[in-house]
């Protein structure tokens, strides 16, 4: 692939491997309507204290969490060490604000990495730049405590400085004491603008940051929100699907969509929104197709499990993965003269040389593909390894049809095969 522009981390695996769980896990999984009910509902610190308290994850087990993921067809992982909120999954020595310290009484990262390096997921770590908590932490107009009658005096003895040394010591726990991490999503900068105050590279330092990252862990991949202009691996557009492959300067880049099963990130009780299993197998298809990847997330509940709206889904991925994953994996966007026909989604497989032809609206017996002919050795359902044949309609028919050039027709089956989303497979000459 080499017309993508090439990047310091190393995103070899990744554009092969295209399908990763987010995990957002917190204190907010407790109010459980929304990561951002601190700042949404403007909570003050000894308010929120509560769910500190009651932070009792008793069902906890990594392990079954590692195995749905890995049974979803999922191949890396990204989880929430630390959210807006400032409270830490680790056993982190630079504040007490840590799950050991609640009823949780334990660090709940290590054992997660464990439990999902033993499934072979690889290992990503999403850090907040963002600390709702940290009395170092400037208000800004982002801030939960913005509206504090006292925000100016309190403002005085903050020092941004001391939190971006907070900051990075937190980031050289994580990305040393936890062995190989593949990769590091900070979230997020909001510089200020007219009338407006926000944070960005000059709050963060993220320069000095950025230096540390590579020294510490060389090959992993950065996502893009330090604000800084160079030195990401990876775009990440989020609760959007890009309508193309995501340019930077005219050039092609790695990028990977990160989208909810509802909306929120963090466990939402209420939250009516669900995707369909239709919709989610469609938008990994789709964000493969204009070669990207898709980071899915789910927000565990306050006693530690995937709930089962979440499971479901899950479950039903990995059914269609275990047959369909070879349009998913090593797969990119179609070569540009394979036109993507009516209703469908081209996927390709470069070291193969197979296309992957997804039929979203199933047709009526004929689908048409132009540009194809004379370059199709073989096709079949992926499903089920059974022959699509190419014999077009019969002369009788195509009285009717205008003449197009160089269009080959498959013969379907009339019944849509059992399966979410079927796929042909199309063996290249
Ligand atoms: C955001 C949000 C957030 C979520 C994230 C995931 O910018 O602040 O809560 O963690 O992006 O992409």
């Amino acid at each position: 692939m080499t017309d993508i522009t090439s990047t310091p981390g190393n995103t070899d695996w990744f554009v092969k491997d295209r399908f990763g769980l987010f995990i957002h896990w917190g204190l907010y999984s407790l109010p459980a309507r929304h990561e951002w009910v601190k700042q949404y509902e403007q909570i003050t610190d000894s308010a929120y204290e509560t769910y500190f308290r009651h932070f009792d994850p008793d069902l906890y087990e990594p392990e079954l969490w590692a195995k749905a993921a890995a049974n979803a067809g999922m191949k890396y992982f990204v989880v929430t060490t630390k959210h807006h909120e400032g409270f830490c999954l680790w056993d982190t020595k630079l504040t007490d604000y840590k799950a050991p310290n609640t009823p949780a009484s334990r660090d709940l990262l290590q054992p997660m990495v464990d439990a999902f390096r033993a499934e072979n997921l690889k290992v990503g770590i999403y850090h907040s730049l963002i600390d709702w908590h940290h009395p170092e932490f400037v208000i800004d107009d982002l801030h939960s405590q913005r509206n504090h009658p006292d925000r100016a005096t309190l403002n005085e003895k903050r020092s941004q400085e001391r939190y971006a040394e907070y900051l990075h010591g937190q980031v050289r726990e994580l990305l040393t004491d936890f062995g190989k991490i593949d990769i590091l999503w900070f979230d997020y900068s909001y510089p200020s603008k007219v009338g407006w105050i926000g944070k960005g590279r000059a709050d963060w330092q993220s320069e000095k940051l950025y230096d540390m990252v590579r020294k510490l862990q060389p090959d992993v991949i950065l996502d893009d929100r330090l604000d800084l202009p160079e030195g990401w691996d990876v775009k990440t557009p989020e609760q959007f699907q890009p309508r193309d492959w995501i340019e930077v300067g005219g050039q092609k880049v790695v990028w990977e969509a990160c989208q909810t099963f509802s909306g929120s990130w963090g466990y939402h009780r209420d939250e009516a929104s669900w995707k369909s299993l239709d919709q989610l197998v469609q938008m990994l298809i789709d964000t493969v197709s204009k070669g990207g990847n898709l980071l899915l997330n789910v927000g565990p509940t306050g006693r530690g499990e995937f709930d089962s709206r979440a499971l479901d889904r899950l479950n039903g991925l990995g059914d269609w993965m275990k047959r369909h994953s070879r349009s998913i994996y090593g797969c990119t966007q179609a070569p540009p003269e394979y036109k993507t026909p009516q209703d469908c989604r081209l996927t390709y497989n470069p070291d193969t040389n197979r296309l992957y032809l997804h039929v979203l609206a199933w047709p009526f017996v004929h689908l048409h593909l132009d540009g194809f002919a004379g370059k199709v050795e073989y096709a079949q359902l992926l499903n089920d390894a059974s022959e699509v044949k190419m014999e077009g309609i019969a002369d009788w028919q195509a009285g009717h049809e205008i003449k197009r050039e160089n269009t080959l027709t498959l013969t379907l089956p009339v019944h849509k095969p059992n399966v979410t989303v079927p796929v042909v497979e199309l063996f290249l000459k």
